[in-house]
């Protein structure tokens, strides 16, 4: 059988270039308007989350590490905005279980999608493969650096259940050390003068380089290892964060700090009314299962706003308008 090709192919057509600053790499590329039309788009999609602005779209999610929310919610978002999706969640059911290069898995991957949906556990890992494809790359998080889809919505989350994003009084507890929503958000927050208040046991301090961060920004930070009621009090949010297992080249040091903080609802009783608990997710111990009856519970809501962020997130790596 033969086939008749009626128009002649041109092999290696020139792909169009996207123009700089179609990845979203790191919440250091954004500036504050950049963060600002993000979240407008995001509250377009809360009330309009359905039509058809991606479609003929093809967007990839390649996650080299476990996810549950980050994933399904960029394939949602795909989904419920006319897109297909492609990828994988498990590495080892594509080739780089074969010894395939990370930047030729980009390159291949570049041939069939618009856009790179990606998460991978080295530091860096987005920013080199967006240095190898002209097809935007957005971060789903790269080891312990950064996951600005996550802030995004954490941003999200704050500007609606406290009216503004402004001087916020905000503490992170937990994993600051390889946190890396906790790393993402006080860079972005740093738009916003904020009050930041540091909760980890000394082996998962927040890092020098963001405490550094803090002080060539004047943002007040403030740091200890006791997580009580006197920090719940004052606080308008209170970001918790997992220990993270699967972070540490010593499990004997995770051993020492992985039940260190809980949560509880009797631990809110002379919390401000405004106070919201946000949590990436997942949770292990660090908040007890009757803090999710209390009104300033948001963290699942948070998981949902994701939704509309990263909506709004693709259709800016595309050139899409929104609106
Ligand atoms: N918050 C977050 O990144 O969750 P997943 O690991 O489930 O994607």
């Amino acid at each position: 059988m033969h086939f008749v090709l009626k128009k002649k192919l041109s092999l290696n057509p020139e792909k169009p270039k996207q123009s700089m600053g179609n990845n979203f790499i790191s919440v250091t590329d954004l500036t504050k308007q950049d963060i600002l039309d993000v979240l407008n788009d995001a509250a377009y999609f809360e009330q309009h989350p359905n039509s058809n602005l991606l479609q003929g779209k093809v967007v990839a999610t390649l996650f080299f590490e476990p996810s549950t929310r980050t994933r399904l919610s960029f394939e949602t978002a795909s989904n419920r905005l006319g897109a297909r999706v492609i990828g994988f969640s498990d590495p080892n059911s594509s080739s780089t279980s074969k010894g395939e290069t990370l930047k030729d898995t980009i390159k291949m991957v570049s041939n069939y999608a618009d856009v790179i949906v990606m998460r991978h556990y080295l530091e860096g890992a987005a920013r080199y493969a967006s240095e190898v494809t002209d097809v935007p790359i957005i971060n789903a998080g790269d080891g312990a650096n950064q996951h600005p889809s996550q802030t995004m919505l954490d941003l999200y989350s704050i500007w609606k259940t406290q009216g503004t994003l402004d001087n916020i009084d905000i503490t992170m507890v937990g994993d600051l050390k390889y946190g890396r929503t906790v790393h993402s958000l006080v860079q972005a927050l740093s738009f916003f003068n904020p009050r930041f208040h540091f909760i980890a046991p000394d082996l998962l301090r927040m890092p020098h380089g963001y405490r550094d961060f803090c002080k060539t920004h004047n943002l007040y930070y403030d740091e200890q290892e006791t997580f009580d009621e006197s920090v719940i009090n004052s606080t308008d949010i209170l970001y918790m964060t997992r220990i993270q297992r699967e972070r540490f080249s010593d499990l004997r040091e995770y051993e020492q700090v992985k039940n260190i903080y809980c949560l509880r609802k009797s631990m809110l009783d002379g919390a401000k009314d405004n106070l919201r608990i946000l949590h990436p997710l997942p949770r292990v111990n660090e908040i007890a299962y009757d803090v999710d009856e209390s009104d300033k519970a948001y963290y699942f809501q948070q998981a949902q706003n994701g939704l509309y962020c990263r909506e709004a997130i693709i259709c800016r790596m595309l050139g899409i308008k929104v609106g």
